[in-house]
């Protein structure tokens, strides 16, 4: 692939070449969301068994969940549930507009999560019990984020607090699973509490540890959905989205460095909105499900990150790893 484009697309399964003008022409396209490229249709497995999350997950996934045989969580427990979290965000409801205007985000991430715990976990495919449980953990994983903006005025948790284990606390506090299954409240607790961390622990049984991954994806496509719309177009700076970071163009060399060898960024380490980019674009090293990068892939979100970055001789490299690496797991 030619190392001289400025922006290129994942999606363009053929490694497309484009030319400099074609290429500016397309920039500002994909910095706006519902602009897309054309994608190539995915191969889907046919027969794909019934406990087969993806190939993505470890090995031990390839062997069919144990059933929760105590599991019998019922749709409309679920919207209790839903209601209840709807009441409890509208206790933070603020005149100020700024203070107002993180809540609506936090409310409405989690709201986007749900939702794509909804579909990834219709995509493993989980039982209609086991459905419910991880559409309850999509919806409730940020619960933490509203007392901890209260608290602290900050979604930084190296700032305040970790706001997966705030979120466990508030939940246990007030009894919001009360009507669950023991387990499967423990479960929900262990993917909400996991969600944030940079790595899924080791030690989990294998029901908590799936949930915990699809949870994670499910979060993290969302984030991306937030960022490439703030990189996008923002009218001022949201400090809350950049945790405070300074809008520089210089990126920290070791970030570049991670990236190119596979691994995520380090949070310790960021020190520009640039390195906080890259960190956001690492996360495909963290992604579970073999469904998650269709659905990063078709919603061009490392596209618009990249675009939003300077076109640095270092940053056409991270670009081409991180295209070579969506590739070699989509194409199996
Ligand atoms: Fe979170």
């Amino acid at each position: 692939m030619g190392g001289s484009n400025y922006c290129f697309s994942f999606a363009a399964g053929g490694m497309a070449e484009w030319s400099n003008a074609a290429v500016l022409k397309t920039v500002d396209t994909l910095r706006c969301p519902g602009v897309r490229i054309p994608l190539p249709p995915l191969g889907v497995p046919e027969s794909a068994p019934f406990f087969y999350p993806s190939f993505l997950l470890p090995e031990r996934f390839f062997l069919p969940l144990p059933v929760n045989k105590h599991g019998n969580m019922t749709p409309h427990q679920f919207n209790d549930i839903k209601g209840w979290f709807g009441d409890y965000i509208h206790r933070f409801h603020s005149d100020d507009p700024a203070f107002q205007r993180n809540i609506e985000l936090k409310r409405n991430h989690s709201f986007k999560v749900w939702e794509n715990a909804a579909e990834l976990g219709r995509s493993v495919p989980l039982g209609n019990n086991d459905q419910l449980i991880m559409e309850t953990a999509g919806l409730l994983h940020d619960i933490g984020r509203f007392e901890q903006f209260r608290r602290y005025g900050t979604f930084s948790d190296k700032k305040s607090v970790n706001h997966g284990a705030l979120g466990v606390e508030v939940l246990r506090e007030k009894d919001v699973l009360l009507e669950l299954d023991q387990q499967e409240r423990e479960e929900v607790y262990t993917a909400v509490g996991n969600h944030n961390r940079k790595q899924v622990p080791d030690g989990l049984g294998r029901r908590e540890e799936l949930f915990t991954r699809i949870l994670r994806d499910a979060d993290k496509l969302d984030i991306w959905r937030v960022v490439t719309g703030y990189y996008c177009d923002h009218g001022e700076t949201n400090n809350t989205l950049q945790l405070d970071l300074p809008d520089e163009p210089r990126i920290s060399r070791q970030n570049i460095d991670d990236l190119l060898n596979g691994r995520m960024a380090d949070l310790g380490n960021l020190h520009t909105l640039n390195d906080f980019k890259l960190l956001q674009i690492g996360w495909v090293y963290d992604i579970n499900l073999e469904r998650s990068y269709q659905l990063l892939r078709e919603r061009g979100y490392l596209d618009t990150i990249f675009a939003s970055l300077p076109d640095t001789q270092e940053v056409r490299q991270v670009r081409d790893m991180v295209e070579g690496y969506m590739e070699g797991v989509l194409s199996g």
